[in-house]
């Protein structure tokens, strides 16, 4: 198949056509096809090219997971893992920051291919503006984390085998989160989809973003979780985003709390088939709201959908330079 994503930002799900999400997913399982077969060390497509991860707001998964990816890819890595302790700090602007970083046309960079993370709106948007090399946002405010979505869309795949058809329920901060605002855009490029949105009153996805996708995908939004929850196959939950909160929205949100647990998971399960009980999902860190251990509910799927941004972002990594 032709690489359709050579030199391709990765900013925004709507960006990215289906078979471009496709190629991803296809890439990705046949890295992680060949890390299980101890394979993936020889490869090596990534030999001589340089990531910089340009972190300006904390991270695990992402930041780790893209690095570990070059390393496992026979790339290489410089990081800036705290922003306080680069130039931005002292007010330089992301649109100088990707010029240097990623090189301009009249000059070399320090890197072939950045990933960035940022709280500040339209940020990454703008490090990508000033950079030759292709950009990946790892998470931009609270508007988008594409990579995010497209690790779950491969976790959906392998735990439901489909990714149209289904019924998710989206529960927790859906005002702020941006994982869910790239999800939704994600899942209604597939057919016959559902959404029931659960939230706290404060907390509900913007009115913009139900518009725009209303008519790509059926959502309904309640409260209530058990008037819906015996219906969903998919929960995503997470976790309040009290970092873009006023204290008197976090007051606000402490008054409403919400949380998944085994009880509330055997009631959505009663009516169903062993294998056909229902998937839970997080994009972690998880705080209080999901209190379910892999080892008591084993379509609890974190760890194999945190695992799972290492061979999605691999695959980006691989495609967006030309390597595959
Ligand atoms: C998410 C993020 O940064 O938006 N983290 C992640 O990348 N898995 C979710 C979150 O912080 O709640």
């Amino acid at each position: 198949m032709k690489n359709r994503l050579i030199g391709k930002d990765i900013l925004r799900i709507e960006k990215l056509s289906k078979t471009e999400i496709t190629q991803i997913w296809n890439q990705a399982a046949e890295y992680e096809r060949l890390y299980k077969t101890d394979r993936l060390p020889l490869l090596q497509v990534m030999k001589g090219l340089v990531l910089a991860t340009v972190f300006a707001q904390p991270s695990t998964r992402t930041r780790l997971s893209f690095e570990s990816a070059m390393l496992r890819l026979g790339g290489q890595v410089i990081s800036i893992a705290d922003s306080q302790t680069s130039s931005l700090a002292k007010g330089e602007s992301f649109l100088d920051t990707g010029r240097v970083v990623g090189g301009t046309a009249d000059s070399a960079g320090l890197a072939d291919v950045i990933v960035c993370r940022s709280a500040i709106p339209k940020s990454v948007d703008e490090l990508a503006r000033g950079s030759l090399a292709p950009v990946i946002s790892g998470g931009q405010g609270t508007d988008q984390h594409p990579t995010q979505a497209i690790l779950d869309g491969k976790t959906i795949i392998d735990e439901r085998r489909r990714i149209q058809n289904l019924s998710f329920c989206f529960m927790g901060d859906l005002k702020n989160g941006r994982t869910v605002h790239s999800l939704l855009p994600l899942i209604s490029k597939w057919p016959n989809n559902t959404v029931y949105l659960v939230s706290p009153e404060g907390l509900r996805m913007p009115k913009e973003i139900l518009a725009k996708y209303r008519s790509q995908v059926r959502m309904i939004e309640t409260s209530d979780v058990r008037k819906i929850i015996q219906n969903c196959d998919v929960l995503y939950c997470t976790r309040v985003q009290k970092e873009y909160m006023t204290k008197e929205e976090q007051r606000a949100a402490e008054r409403e709390p919400y949380f998944v647990d085994m009880n509330l998971i055997e009631y959505a399960n009663k009516q169903r088939a062993e294998k056909d009980r229902i998937t839970i999902l997080h994009p972690l860190p998880r705080v209080d709201e999901l209190r379910i251990e892999p080892e008591k509910y084993k379509p609890l799927a974190i760890f194999r959908q945190a695992a799972n941004g290492i061979w999605t972002r691999a695959a980006e990594l691989a495609l967006i330079t030309g390597r595959v």
